[in-house]
């Protein structure tokens, strides 16, 4: 695996730096959270439910605000959800792309850009195809492609294979590895999972834990400290 940067050699994209958020209800979400990212690269956070990675990305995204501590980011950040229903919006491909599209674009360039957009998730020509026709991975391409389209250059992907079948989750991993190590442009993705050989796929992974990530190691290690846990609970159980 390819170290992050040394701190300072580099401006990093991304850096977090005792985050604490702390719900309405007094609720503890996150606490002294650290977090640096400081190249384009595919990088998974694992960890239990209710350990804050959820949250974590809501910052991130700007959808809440910290608690204490401070979180830059020099990219433009936008969420991929679980669920791609609670993101695509309007009927058509086409549509949904045109409503993310910066502004200031006359109308052959918004045509250009969403052809363009489609193109980059293997949906090309699908422009007028509705959104209820297409399959749980083709939504899930689509909203990658109107987060792209929108000028993110981070991606903040919140278990976005949670509800796919098997090869529709291949895809979504093969199109973030590959928008993420293309030679110009690359992206930057952040992508929680449970599914812990999704960690094989990535250029860093870290453990969240009570409101904290870990710092960052191979996914490939990661998944066998974590496989090696899990197997050592009674019953050797899969727990979520
Ligand atoms: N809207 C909310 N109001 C109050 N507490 C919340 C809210 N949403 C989440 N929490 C709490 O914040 C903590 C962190 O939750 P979060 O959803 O970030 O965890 P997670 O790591 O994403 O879990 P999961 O793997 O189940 O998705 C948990 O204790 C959770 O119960
Ligand atoms: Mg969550």
């Amino acid at each position: 695996m390819q170290q992050p940067a040394a701190a300072g050699a580099l401006t990093p994209l991304l850096r977090v730096r005792h985050l604490g958020f702390r719900w309405p209800n007094g609720g503890k979400a996150l606490e002294h959270c650290n977090l640096e990212i400081s190249r384009p690269g595919l990088w998974m956070l694992v960890g239990g439910n209710g350990s804050g990675k959820s949250t974590l990305l809501r910052l991130l995204a700007g959808l809440l605000q910290p608690s204490s501590g401070s979180l830059t980011c020099s990219c433009t950040p936008a969420l991929v959800f679980q669920n791609p229903d609670h993101q695509l919006l309007l009927p058509s491909c086409s549509s949904d792309l045109q409503l993310g599209l910066p502004p200031g674009l006359d109308a052959r360039e918004r045509r250009l850009a969403v052809q363009q957009a489609l193109a980059l998730v293997g949906l090309a020509g699908l422009e007028d195809r509705p959104i209820h026709s297409l399959s749980g991975g083709q939504k899930q391409r689509l909203a990658i492609a109107g987060a792209v389209a929108s000028g993110a250059s981070l991606l903040l992907l919140d278990e976005p294979t949670a509800l796919l079948d098997p090869a529709s989750q291949e895809e979504i991993l093969a199109l973030m590895a590959q928008l993420t190590r293309r030679r110009e442009q690359p992206l930057t993705a952040l992508w929680v999972t449970h599914r812990l050989e999704e960690l094989e796929r990535c250029d860093g992974a870290a453990l969240m834990h009570n409101g904290k990530a870990g710092s960052w190691q191979s996914g490939h290690a990661l998944r066998q400290q974590l496989e090696r846990q899990l197997g050592a609970l009674p019953g050797g159980g899969a727990k979520r």
